[in-house]
């Protein structure tokens, strides 16, 4: 095929056929965070690329290996999003809504893009939707946020997902955790990949999400964050547990989540499904307290979460999860000859103004083809406008679903 009619690899359309459930599915998750407090946010798809190396971490994989950076004819080093907490925290700062009511709790739905290997649920262009309650540390804020993951995934009816929750401690806790990993993988250095071998001297935690196979099997049996964190933190990962338990919430511990992008503190938890292959984790998130003065703001305890539209439609689509049908459209107008075909625009314009769905024929098509194309289409209703109709002023409106057939005036039809 040709180049320019085939889309670039680890991007994918979403064609009309399916457009409808995602747009069912975004409104659903815009809609529950609304009810949780969350209000829309709009960032660029491009920012400065030292939002991302500052704010996601210079020794990640994101940052090292699959940002999209490029110089932009003025000479700016600008990346595409990678994902959406910097960008969000960056609007947050930058327009100084820290004088306003805290938390600021905001959600958006954007399109991500990295350059990981493609693969199924992994891909170059992908799409989010997430939530960032920006402006509070108390534990309460952790336990509503993943309450808020859990009313998603249970409102659109979607089974067998995991709640993993850790606690990957403080920036004091970190440097006990990291003396320890930093012990544990020199004595493992031969086999470590060459980012690694960099890693290991500036920020070994990352080593632990390595996609390479070799330090994926090292990393197995590495010290584990739980075992080194302090009091503050286990307390408040025990009430982050029991507001969990009060609400009914059912998840696991899994002490080796410590997600991929440097940001996190405290709180991390992941969404696991094990139907949709090696990329089960539908929903990631965490507590992020130190963020806003990384970028150099004012110092802004934080938490949020992202959710993988592409994984999510594919589990829902494992599952055969029910959707609502596609919305179906009220009227055909068929026509015959041009002067039906004028009374057919007219009366369609007059019918899309009272917010009634109508086609006619815009193809030039004969009665026969357009009754089919009407079919196709799945309209409820048809009428037909002919010379006949246009002389005796009346229609025949007919349901497609089977039921009565009605006599109408054409004259006023709009208003019937
Ligand atoms: P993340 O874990 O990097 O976290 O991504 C969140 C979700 O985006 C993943 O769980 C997955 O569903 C989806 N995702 C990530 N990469 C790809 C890809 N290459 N192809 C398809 N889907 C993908 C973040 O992005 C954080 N910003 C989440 C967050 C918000 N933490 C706090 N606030």
């Amino acid at each position: 095929m040709a180049l320019v009619t085939k889309a670039i690899k680890g991007t994918q359309d979403l064609l009309p056929a399916d457009s409808y459930k995602n747009r069912y599915v975004e409104q659903a998750m815009l809609d529950i965070a609304t009810k949780f407090g969350y209000k829309e946010i709009r960032t660029p798809v491009f920012e400065h690329t030292e939002l991302f190396s500052r704010g996601v971490g210079d020794t990640t994989d994101v940052v090292q290996k699959e940002m999209y950076t490029f110089d932009d004819k003025g000479g700016r080093s600008i990346t595409l999003r990678p994902e959406g907490t910097a960008g969000a925290m960056r609007a947050f700062l930058e327009h100084g809504l820290f004088n306003e009511p805290l938390p600021q709790k905001v959600s958006y739905l954007t399109s991500c893009y990295r350059y990981e290997k493609p693969q199924a649920g992994r891909l170059r262009e992908f799409h989010q939707f997430g939530v960032e309650c920006l402006g509070t540390a108390a534990p309460a804020a952790d336990a509503e946020l993943i309450a808020l993951g859990h009313s998603i995934f249970s409102f659109l009816g979607v089974e067998g997902l995991q709640l993993e929750i850790n606690s990957i401690g403080c920036p004091e806790c970190r440097k006990k955790y990291h003396a320890a990993l930093h012990e544990y993988f020199e004595s493992h250095k031969s086999a470590l990949c060459g980012t690694c071998l960099d890693r290991l001297g500036r920020n070994p935690m990352r080593i632990l999400d390595c996609k390479s196979p070799e330090c994926g099997a090292i990393a197995k049996d590495a010290p584990k964050v739980l075992d080194y964190i302090c009091d503050e933190c286990a307390a408040h990962f025990e009430t982050v547990k029991k507001h969990l338990d009060a609400m009914n919430i059912p998840y696991v511990v899994n002490p080796t989540i410590v997600r991929g992008l440097d940001y996190y503190t405290r709180t991390v938890f992941e969404f696991v499904s094990t139907q949709i292959g090696a990329q089960g984790t539908v929903c990631g998130g965490g507590r992020y307290d130190g963020l806003a003065e990384q970028l150099g703001g004012t110092k802004t305890p934080s938490l949020g979460f992202a959710l993988g539209i592409e994984r999510l439609m594919m589990l829902m689509q494992a599952q055969n999860t029910p959707l609502p049908e596609e919305e179906r459209l009220d009227l055909y107008i068929a026509s015959m000859g041009d002067e039906a075909n004028v009374v057919a625009a007219k009366i369609a314009a007059s019918l899309r103004e009272e917010g009634i769905g109508v086609q006619y024929d815009v193809a030039g098509r004969s009665v026969k083809a357009q009754m089919k194309f009407a079919n196709k289409l799945g309209v409820r209703n048809t009428i037909v406008i002919g010379d006949s109709e246009i002389e005796s002023g009346k229609v025949t409106v007919k349901d497609m679903d089977g039921g009565e057939s009605v006599e109408m005036e054409l004259d006023g039809f709009e208003d019937s």
